[in-house]
């Protein structure tokens, strides 16, 4: 990331994604900044076939699709659970491990047992990260990535119920607390330091404030 980034100076911004709670939490970052927000869903642009093989392609691809369809500015997001001892699977797959009904007990049931598997037993062995790739891309072709990481351990049995996806079996490095046992302002907000947030998603939405807007 540089200063090199090309800012948003006002205007529309098309967020490519379908996901109401991306839409709001974008929403109520880019509106200070004098920037309107319009998701691809309100504009009926279909959602590209997500071909890259890492999230900075897959976002790349997804944001130059609505940027270059609208003539306006537009954002993504890509994420997911890369577990070092599976080669970082789920990774890039991450929401398709858990099937056409989204069953996230069964894609996290299928995480445990790919990694007893390959032997990973102990905490040493059970390292992994979320990741988020946000993309801003412009009509002309020109994109921007930013990244951001949280590592942690991978726990079992699944601990708590807030949050989505695999957060019940994240353990966050530094923290005794699974991601599916923190509150939203635990997992997203900005720290007591004034530091951005834990979750992979508010560190790249850190890097993409402090640079784009
Ligand atoms: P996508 O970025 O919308 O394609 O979805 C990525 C998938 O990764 C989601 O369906 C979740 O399964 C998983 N994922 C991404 N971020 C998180 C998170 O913060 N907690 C739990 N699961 C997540």
């Amino acid at each position: 990331m540089s200063n090199l980034v090309r800012r948003l100076t006002g205007g529309k911004l098309v967020l490519a994604s379908h996901n109401a709670g991306k839409l709001r939490e974008i929403r109520d970052l880019v509106v200070p900044h004098g920037i309107e927000v319009v998701s691809a869903a309100e504009l009926d642009l279909p959602e590209p076939e997500e071909t890259g093989t890492t999230f900075a392609a897959n976002a790349k691809l997804k944001a130059l699709a609505s940027a270059t369809a609208t003539g306006f500015p537009a954002l993504s997001d890509d994420s997911g659970l890369s577990v070092d001892c599976l080669d970082g699977d789920p990774g890039i797959y991450s929401a398709r491990w858990a099937g056409p009904d989204k069953d996230f007990s069964m894609a996290m049931r299928n995480v445990q047992e790919a990694m007893l598997a390959k032997g990973a037993t102990e905490a040493a062995k059970r390292g992994g990260q979320f990741v988020s790739a946000l993309c801003l891309a412009y009509p002309d072709g020109e994109a921007f990535v930013f990244e951001g990481i949280i590592r942690g351990e991978i726990v079992w049995p699944p601990r708590g119920t807030q949050g989505f996806g695999y957060d019940p079996i994240f353990l966050p490095e530094n923290h005794d607390k699974t991601f599916g046992e923190m509150t939203p302002q635990e997992k997203h907000g900005p720290r007591p330091d004034g530091e951005p947030g834990l979750s992979h998603r508010a560190r790249a939405f850190a890097l993409f404030e402090k640079y784009a807007l």
